[in-house]
């Protein structure tokens, strides 16, 4: 038996619903407070980088087989929120300067690289997402794409570290972050095993 839903919308119709998202924060934000402050661009890029988080963990929520075609769509967009708030972060955190790296407490600089070995991570993984490279890597491709777990904990672990939360400790954030993480993994891994289950031929003996 194979699980022969389709899925209902096509998947590229999300990279329409991404770019969206990104307009209506980039207004939102624009219309709630003042012009061209320096608040604004903090504020945009702190949103860029829940959704990016949101969208890492949406991947790894999408095991049933229907949802597979989302994932490619899914990451691409959480990459493209990641380098949005690498950008606004860059500019209104670290004043556009690599060297205000320097001026940071070491903890904070630390939760930055955090969020810097994460978007690595997402590099090779937004590289590779298309079918041709996905054949040229063959069976190597399934094995680079187990960076995605670990790229999301990094991301986690550097939002709890660095971000600011709405008074929040980093200590409280880091707690609800960690767990919504390993209950992503485990739900994730619990339906794609229990799929792999029902969808694998019987045994015949
Ligand atoms: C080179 C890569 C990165 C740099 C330089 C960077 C920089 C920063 C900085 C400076 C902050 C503090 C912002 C503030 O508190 O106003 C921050 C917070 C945050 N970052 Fe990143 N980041 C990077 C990668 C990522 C990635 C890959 C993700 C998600 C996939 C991410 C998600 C977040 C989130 C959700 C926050 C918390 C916002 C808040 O609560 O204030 N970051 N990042």
């Amino acid at each position: 038996m194979t699980d022969r839903r389709a899925p209902r919308v096509h998947p590229n119709v999300l990279f329409g619903w991404g770019a969206l998202l990104a307009l209506a924060l980039e207004a939102g934000v624009r219309l709630a407070l003042p012009a061209g402050s320096h608040v604004q661009g903090q504020r945009l890029g702190e949103a860029h980088g829940f959704v990016a988080l949101g969208l890492l963990a949406l991947v790894l929520l999408a095991q049933p087989a229907w949802t597979r075609p989302y994932r490619r769509p899914l990451g691409l967009l959480a990459f493209a929120f990641a380098l949005l708030h690498t950008a606004y972060s860059f500019q209104f955190d670290l004043d556009g300067r690599l060297d205000s790296l320097a001026f940071l407490a070491v903890g904070t600089r630390n939760g930055v690289l955090v969020g810097a070995l994460s978007l690595a991570l997402l590099v090779p993984l937004a590289l590779t997402s298309s079918r041709p490279a996905q054949r040229a890597l063959g069976r190597h491709w399934r094995t680079l794409h187990r960076l995605t777990p670990p790229a999301f904990v990094l991301a986690g672990v550097h939002t709890a570290w660095v971000g600011v939360h709405a008074g929040l400790t980093p200590l409280t954030v880091g707690g609800v972050l960690v767990t919504l993480a390993t209950l992503v993994t485990l739900v994730g891994r619990a339906v794609g095993a229990r799929r792999a289950r029902v969808h694998s031929p019987r045994r015949t003996s």
